[in-house]
């Protein structure tokens, strides 16, 4: 009896009945893209001191106006901005179109908070699609499910107007829904709730095909906000009648079902932490620095070694990374971001094929810890990629037990011979005493 129950229980839902065949299908590109660009813009890019600060600094409406009153982006160019995510290697882009500050990069029928109305004057929106698109990258919109602005969505425990001067909540406060309930007269949420859903319905009709939709963020529980209060199933259901083939993110709050998602989110974690993603799909997304939008004082940069250990520790565990970039409130990426962007180009121009349609090699395939490797594989062309995180001081580098997996091997940025010779069941390499000016080189092997 019980058995039964339990069973019935943890019977997978689903909202689409998709077979995983399909699915795979239609994820395919994004699996053998693996690069991804991150654009967080908007009127936090003004302030220059984090996207969230209108929640930190606990800033009324009329108090954060003078964000969307100045805010003129004189220099932003996407044409500029597709070329380098071009360069960088990055095969698709997905830009807030509005984040949770509210402020709409498009211009939208159900709102007059929206870029058309500032300065700017323009549907930004539609600029960044035909610029991204006319480079061959494939088009995301980052959509915040969360609106500090909309005078309906109500007062909770993340919003700028919490009226607490602490962030953190006893649960007797978390539980104190008359405290809010007084705060949240007049509110609407279910007004909300159909202001998200025709927006959402205006960015995925008016811009062409939309490749991602990457909604963000639910926090249910105690004054937090999931599922009911977007209407999520609701929501996905009109995502994929509008756009069936569009690839949706996970944080709708639907995760118990099999399709309320079609890939994870890992979000600024460490590359050793994405091990235990191995088999899904997914994508974790990274900053340059600390901060998503603009941050001018914010200077924990990541160096281009780490940069790289997060593109090829994702591969290598089969996933995507996308690496975001805050353009400044004059509309172009800053000189670190440029920086940054470079040092990738560089060395993806030498190196791209260990990352793009790879993913884990076979089983066979490894190597030890100590040897600081991270291996790729291409199941099309059965083509190994051993990336060297530790350069061998005499070029010697024996791979134990690979004398019967392997028949040629080269390095990867200028396809030049890599000798080695058979010593029992190893193979032993003969790289060049001098690391090629590569951070991380790479050895591409013909497998057997
Ligand atoms: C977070 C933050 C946010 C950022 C996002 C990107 O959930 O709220 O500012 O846009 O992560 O993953």
């Amino acid at each position: 009896m019980l058995i039964g129950n339990l069973a019935a229980y943890s019977q997978p839902k689903s909202i689409t009945n998709e077979t995983a065949e399909h699915k795979a299908a239609r994820m395919k590109w994004f699996t053998d893209a693996r690069f991804g660009m991150f654009i967080h813009w908007g009127l936090y890019a003004l302030p220059g001191r984090h996207e969230w600060v209108k929640h930190r600094e606990r800033f009324t409406t009329e108090q954060y106006q003078k964000y969307f009153n100045y805010f003129n982006p004189d220099l932003f160019d996407p044409k500029k901005w597709a070329k380098e995510a071009k360069a960088a290697g990055m095969k698709y882009a997905v830009l807030t179109t509005k984040h949770h500050e509210g402020f709409c990069l498009f211009d939208s029928k159900y709102t007059s908070y929206k870029s058309t109305n500032t300065p700017a004057k323009r549907d930004l929106v539609k600029e960044f699609v035909a610029a991204f698109r006319a480079e061959g990258i494939k088009i995301g919109f980052y959509y915040s499910l969360i609106d500090w602005h909309h005078p309906d969505f109500t007062i909770d425990r993340l919003h700028p107007q919490r009226e607490r001067n602490k962030d953190e909540w006893s649960e007797k406060e978390k539980r104190d829904t008359a405290y809010y309930t007084n705060l949240n007269k007049g509110k609407d949420m279910s007004r909300y709730r159909k202001y998200l859903k025709d927006q959402v319905t205006e960015l995925l009709t008016n811009y062409g095909k939309i490749d991602i939709l990457w909604m963000d963020f639910s926090y249910p529980g105690a004054q937090g906000k999931g599922r009911n209060d977007w209407a999520s199933t609701d929501l996905l259901k009109t995502v994929k009648k509008l756009q069936p083939n569009i690839i949706i993110n996970n944080r709708l709050d639907l995760n118990d079902y099999t399709d309320g998602f079609d890939f994870e989110t890992p979000e600024q974690v460490k590359p050793t932490a994405l091990l235990e993603f191995k088999g899904k799909y997914w994508e974790t997304c990274q900053t340059f620095s600390g901060s998503w939008g603009y941050y001018r004082d914010e200077h924990s940069w990541k160096t281009q070694r780490q940069l790289l250990d997060l593109l090829i520790t994702s591969v290598a565990n089969g996933g995507n990374l996308i690496l975001n970039v805050g353009p400044t409130a004059r509309g172009e990426f800053d000189y670190r971001a440029n920086k940054a962007l470079d040092s990738l180009s560089y060395w993806m121009h030498a190196n791209s094929k260990s990352i793009y349609n790879c993913t884990y090699p076979p089983d066979q395939f490894t190597l030890p810890a100590e040897m600081n490797t991270r291996l790729t594989y291409n199941p099309n062309t059965g083509r190994l990629y051993v990336h060297l995180f530790s350069y061998p001081s005499n070029g010697k580098l024996v791979l134990p037990g690979y004398k019967d997996k392997i028949k040629y091997a080269q390095l990867l940025n200028d396809a030049s011979e890599v000798e080695y010779t058979v010593v029992g069941s190893d193979i032993e390499l003969k790289l060049p005493k001098e690391k090629q000016p590569y951070e991380v080189p790479v050895i591409e092997f013909i497998t057997k």
